[in-house]
């Protein structure tokens, strides 16, 4: 499962004048996307994240500064250090993730295909590794 998280490279459009990136739903991202969010001003050393999702699936660029996510699936873990704004993380769903070691003024962008619903997260990491346990 853990291997379905993907590094999408994004297009980036090469100008003296700046550079251009951009992310089209389904087309590099596959899913619909439904919702943006975005997350800034992080404290040094705070944790984000620190849950799964049972629907959510998820595309996260770091648009600026650097950070890392720790993606866990009930018995390895992986993680991805993000600094290209080209770069998207995909995360699909049924995976635990948290996001740490975020330089100052990181900003990361978030697309999901879902809107917000808190009954859709799992929030309790032993309960997590139950489910996964369960279900296999
Ligand atoms: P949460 O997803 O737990 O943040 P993170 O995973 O980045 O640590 O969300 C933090 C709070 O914000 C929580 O109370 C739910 C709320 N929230 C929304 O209302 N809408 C959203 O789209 C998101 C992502 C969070």
């Amino acid at each position: 499962m853990i291997d379905s998280v993907e590094l999408i490279h994004l297009p980036k459009i090469l100008d003296s004048r700046g550079n251009l990136s951009f992310i089209e739903s389904e087309n590099h991202v596959p899913f619909e996307i439904k919702r943006t969010y975005w997350i800034y001003d992080v404290p040094g050393g705070e944790i984000r994240g620190g849950h799964a999702f049972k629907e959510q699936e998820e595309l996260i660029v770091v648009l600026s500064g650097s950070l890392d996510v720790v993606i866990f699936d009930g018995k390895s873990e992986v993680k991805y250090s993000l600094n290209r704004s080209y770069n998207g993380l995909y995360i699909p769903k049924g995976l635990w993730r948290h996001m740490e070691n975020f330089a100052t003024n990181t900003l990361a962008l978030i697309v999901s295909n879902t809107v917000f619903n808190e009954q859709d997260y799992i929030r309790d990491k032993q309960k997590y590794i139950k489910i996964i346990d369960d279900d296999k």
